[in-house]
């Protein structure tokens, strides 16, 4: 199939798109990765800084990249080059200038690179939660009772375990991104999402009703600033761009789907408030728990070693556990088919692969990479920065790093090759005055504010890095 005539599915319906761009954002992000962030970062403080980027630099991104694909209706890299040479072919028809605007393509090339490589460690995480799934289950049908210290043993010592949990998960990721757009994404993560926040709710409210909620509260809620150290700025931007899913391409696919009259800067706030709210409540959940184990554990194990815990002292802990564990896992789920998405529609549009060997190339490349962080506990231990394992290492690569970088890239993009009538089209609604200025916010933050915030954020952590502050 060429690539003029392969057509682009669009969403079912419009809820279909939130179901899904919110299921992308909803995942290992809030519930794994946002408590022990906190914990290391800053606590109150850290949360602040958190919710503020995920609004003034978070939000702005997120609609610039559901934007680009839209009016582009293409994935990230070949959106990238098709944005940049309009504005060229508009500005000197020659072809010099052209082929030069080709060259905005490597924007995208990077932002596919991290998106295969977030996939990998997200599928090595993900397996975790299918491990703790299982021991659940089997723990209570052998002893009636849940071995937390056992099952992370178990999975820490086990390299090869860690490699099938992967390699698994990457399976059946692509099983459903093989059926194609709506059949796939959108009945998976339409089902599980309503179910995952009612859980979730009560498991907070059982949580809230332990004698440490006061102090959880006041870890989680009072801004201690002298807590803060240079390098929390970027990992709340890192955090905001992997927990929206910026940076990757995701959003521009998921953008591309999008019908005609979807009102992006709307979708784009419904979907940043929904995801920072569960976060929120992931913290909730968390550290009344952690208080109560007197703060003994952080780091990437901070959630399967405190709900466990929560989860055996309560009346029919053992159902909301399996339930638990299996909403994180689709949640899971959800944002690995966002991932592997967006790199299957980039071979898309630029190979005459089908979906189906797209997916299982990507797949098996994912596989291969995502080796390396599943043994970061057993064989690659001794690979160590300042106390960190393999598996933090690459987490500060990805997540604070190229991920920031990545979406600087695509917010330069935006800001210099997208017309300003088209975009302003996105953001006028004749019945609101509100939005005449919205625009010119959107263009003022994408232009200057985000990538302001963003490059000192990344120079202020390479300086403290190298010791000079
Ligand atoms: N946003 C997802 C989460 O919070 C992770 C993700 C990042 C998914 C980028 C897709 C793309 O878990």
């Amino acid at each position: 199939m060429s690539r003029e005539t392969r057509k682009r599915s669009l969403w079912g319906t419009r809820f279909g798109f939130y179901l899904a761009a919110i299921g992308s954002a909803f995942g290992l992000g809030n519930l794994w990765r946002f408590p022990y962030v906190t914990v290391e970062s800053g606590g109150g403080a850290f949360v602040l800084l958190y919710v503020f980027f995920a609004f003034a630099v978070g939000l702005p991104l997120l609609i610039g990249e559901l934007m680009l694909g839209k009016l582009t209706r293409r994935s990230v890299i070949s959106a990238c080059q098709r944005l940049a040479v309009d504005e060229a072919l508009s500005r000197a028809p020659r072809p010099k200038d052209v082929k030069g605007a080709s060259e905005w393509v490597w924007f995208g090339r990077f932002s596919v690179v991290c998106c295969l490589l977030v996939l990998s460690y997200y599928a090595v995480i993900s397996g975790w939660v299918l491990h703790f799934l299982m021991q659940f289950f089997v723990n209570q049908l052998q002893t009636g009772t849940f071995e937390v210290d056992q099952s992370l043993k178990i999975l820490r010592e086990n390299g090869l375990l860690q490699i099938a949990l992967t390699s698994a998960h990457l399976l059946i990721t692509l099983v459903i991104v093989v059926k194609g757009v709506q059949e796939g994404i959108e009945k998976w993560v339409g089902n599980v999402m309503p179910v995952f926040i009612v859980l979730l709710i009560i498991l907070v409210t059982k949580s809230l009703s332990l004698p440490t909620a006061t102090d959880a509260m006041r870890f989680m809620f009072y801004p201690d600033f002298s807590k803060l150290t240079v390098f929390s700025p970027l990992m709340a931007v890192g955090h905001v761009m992997f927990t929206l899913s910026l940076g990757l391409g995701t959003m521009v696919t998921f953008g591309s789907y999008l019908n005609e009259r979807t009102r992006i800067p709307a979708a784009g706030f419904r979907v940043t408030t929904m995801d920072t709210v569960i976060s929120l409540f992931a913290g909730l959940l968390i550290f009344p728990l952690l208080i109560g184990g007197g703060f003994t554990t952080t780091g990437p194990e901070l959630l399967f070693q405190t709900l466990p815990r929560l989860l055996i002292d309560i009346d029919s802990g053992f159902l909301f556990g399996m339930a638990f564990f299996i909403c994180l896992y689709l949640a899971a789920l959800g944002a690995s088919i966002g991932l592997l998405e967006s790199v299957v529609a980039n071979l898309l549009d630029f190979t005459k692969l089908s979906r189906a060997k797209a997916a299982w190339l990507t797949g098996t490349v994912a596989t291969i990479i995502g080796v390396m962080p599943a043994l970061s506990t057993s064989a690659l231990k001794g690979v160590n920065f300042r106390g960190h394992g393999m598996l933090e290492i690459l987490d500060a690569i990805l997540i604070d790093a190229l991920l920031p970088l990545s979406a600087l890239g695509i917010a330069f993009l935006m800001a210099r090759k997208l017309k300003r009538d088209t975009a302003e089209d996105e953001f006028i609604n004749d019945e609101s005055v509100a939005t005449q200025t919205l625009y010119s916010h959107w263009f003022f933050v994408i232009k200057w504010l985000a990538p302001v915030l963003i490059s000192g954020s990344i120079l202020l952590a390479a300086l403290g890095l190298v010791g000079l502050i």
